[in-house]
């Protein structure tokens, strides 16, 4: 087959699976699970069949994984974390939750260097197929636990588990909202072959934002499917720490001051894709937007899970003495959470 009937091919594949996968849902899927489809769809989703890379000139994207040192201070953290649960005396479980093109592992196991080794279990929990296979080329020679699910990893680690991850969160699906003035709308996304993929708003049912005076238009992202998420296993987590790293901010003034349309956006090809560009290419580019921590920090707290620290990365970055630090402008977009649980 030539590579035109090729790509004719999934065109066609890709048309069909939108026209079943809305009439399916009944006409219009609400933006949390359009987005859960182009992510995430076992046939079509990005991370699930698409993503080649990360980081580099192949890939949509880069993370600070893949961009500057932040494994050796991830490691810090880590030793400090063994000594505050007192684990020195016993094996310890790393769970790292999204592991990209395995940077981070590579990183941060140089750091802890061997004699650390030696006591730990590194887990990595990656939903990603071509993402898994990149990992398990970047670290051949190192003992690696791969999982599909942190339930798995969780089951392995017998409950109790120093966990990590680094712009995980913000892939995960978000419900997007819209003020009109007076009450909350929430986006839906219609499908026909004709059209393409269109906007619809609905009335906000539950879970309406607390903002209290957006202005009209405003568009915010809500990560409840990241909340659910944490619900399904933390209670499983007897004992441990958790250390969150991702773009966001502290307050939805912080994070939408300035970004009436919201944060939502894509990525291809190392090019950032804003507005009407979010609905092209499905499946085949990354689609992302910021992390709002304080519902990390109330969510974990409702878990009896302590917060240790809030910081920007910065301050993170100086506190674990990073072998490098990145212009502080980027560096102050990104936020630190460090949760506990005894
Ligand atoms: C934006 S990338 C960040 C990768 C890496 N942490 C880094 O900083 O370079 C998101 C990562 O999370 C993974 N991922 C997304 N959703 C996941 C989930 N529900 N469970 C596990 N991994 C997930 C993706 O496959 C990918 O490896």
């Amino acid at each position: 087959m030539s590579h035109g009937c090729f790509l004719m091919g999934k065109h066609v594949q890709l048309r069909e699976f939108l026209e079943r996968t809305f009439s399916e849902a009944g006409g219009r899927l609400s933006f949390e699970n359009f987005m859960a489809a182009a992510l995430y769809d076992p046939e079509f989703g990005y991370y699930t069949t698409n993503i080649s890379d990360v980081g580099g000139s192949r890939a949509d994207f880069s993370t600070w994984a893949t961009l500057a040192d932040l494994g050796r201070p991830v490691a810090r953290w880590i030793q400090e974390e063994i000594t505050c649960h007192d684990w020195a005396d016993q094996r310890v479980s790393l769970i790292e939750i999204g592991g990209g093109d395995g940077s981070l592992a590579h990183s941060v196991l140089k750091s802890l260097g061997w004699r650390n080794r030696r006591k730990l279990d590194y887990h990595i929990v990656d939903i990603s197929p071509p993402l898994r296979e990149q990992q398990a080329d970047r670290l051949k020679g190192r003992k690696i636990h791969w999982h599909e699910s942190i339930d798995s990893a969780l089951d392995q680690a017998g409950g109790k588990a120093i966990l990590f991850s680094n712009e995980l969160v913000d892939a995960f699906p978000v419900r997007w909202l819209q003020w009109n003035g007076t009450d909350w709308f929430e986006i839906f996304v219609n499908y026909s072959p004709e059209t393409g993929l269109k906007e619809e708003f609905l009335p906000c049912r539950d879970n309406a934002p607390t903002w209290p005076s957006p202005p009209p238009g405003q568009r915010i992202e809500v990560h409840d499917s990241y909340l659910r998420w944490l619900d399904s296993w933390l209670p499983e987590l007897q004992q441990g720490s958790l250390l969150t790293i991702d773009y966001g901010g502290i307050s939805v003034e912080e994070i939408y001051g300035g970004h009436c349309a919201g944060t939502m956006r894509g990525y291809f090809r190392q090019q950032r894709i804003d507005k009407g560009g979010i609905y092209q290419r499905f499946g085949t580019q990354d689609l992302t937007c910021d992390v709002d921590f304080s519902k990390l920090v109330e969510h974990g707290e409702a878990h009896k899970i302590e917060t240790v620290r809030l910081e920007n990365q910065l301050n993170f970055l100086h506190r674990y003495e990073a072998s490098s630090i990145p212009s502080t402008e980027a560096a102050e977009r990104f936020y630190v959470l460090h949760q506990r649980k005894r």
